[in-house]
């Protein structure tokens, strides 16, 4: 039998790692071994790798037997601003363990708005835990929801003409929520409902479901808007709905003041 094997940090394990393994598999290898270096994430690494290498040829070992396949193109985790190296089921993991989600936002935001976007990250995951739902949804709404805000402005112009154009003729300062719920869903491959609805609402506060007033609340009121959010804060774990019904008025008269909406 002709044995390989790859070690790497696999940080993670992605759809084009498996891709490369495949074509060395197809140079004449029966079986690639996958090592993974011990250290941060071990274990989350690991059930990420797991979840692609299904196959008997291509599997995780402890064991070095064989060839060592050095290739420059392996291990080179998350580059894009994207999931699409990823698989549905693995993004699925990702956002229940509170993984990449983070760091992708940090890769596509400015400081400034990462700041916020942790910020509303925090205090929505917060929530839907108090509120009985996992803190890994809220986290994950959080991170996600202006995700396309810094879109260039043709650019975002021309993707809601094509991805739905039913919204192209409302405010442009509205497209990042309908462009995101599009994005998260196709380009990061979410498929958790409450988490799109959470993103596609969260302008608008248009939505009856609990995380995505979750969510609206926190990104109205989070730590970097800049005001003594004390007592709102507070209002939101006592009592949501009066919470949201006090947030989503005083965000209408911010709207119609800026001539996003009209009465
Ligand atoms: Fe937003
Ligand atoms: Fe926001």
């Amino acid at each position: 039998m002709n044995k390989a094997y790859v070690r790497g940090t696999f940080d993670p394990f992605t759809l084009k790692d498996l891709d490369i393994l495949k074509e060395y598999l197809a140079k004449g290898y029966d079986f690639i071994a996958v090592l993974l270096i011990d250290g941060e994430k071990c274990e989350e690494r690991r059930a990420m790798a797991g979840l692609l290498l299904t196959s008997p040829e291509i599997q995780l070992s402890e064991e070095a037997e064989g060839e060592e396949i050095v290739d420059e193109r392996l291990d080179q985790g998350l580059l894009g601003k994207d999931f699409l190296s990823l698989s549905a089921e693995q993004v699925d993991y990702a956002v229940k363990h509170c993984l990449y989600v983070a760091e992708l936002a940090k890769r596509t935001l400015s400081d400034y708005r990462y700041h916020h976007v942790s910020c509303v990250a925090d205090l929505a995951a917060a929530l839907a835990e108090h509120y009985g739902l996992p803190y890994y949804k809220g986290y994950a709404a959080g991170y996600l929801h202006d995700i396309t805000k810094e879109w260039d402005k043709t650019y975002h112009k021309e993707y809601i003409a094509a991805k739905c154009p039913e919204y192209l003729e409302e405010n442009e300062k509205k497209y990042h929520q309908y462009s995101a719920r599009i994005f998260a869903k196709e380009n990061l491959r979410i498929t958790d409902e409450d988490i799109l609805d959470a993103i596609g609402n969260h302008v608008n506060g248009t939505s009856e479901k609990l995380l995505s007033k979750i969510v609206f609340c926190s990104d109205k009121i989070d730590d970097s808007r800049g005001f003594d959010n004390t007592e709102i804060k507070a209002l939101c774990f006592e009592d949501l709905p009066k919470a949201y019904e006090v947030i989503k008025e005083r965000q209408r008269q911010h709207l119609l003041k800026k001539g996003i909406v009209h009465e």
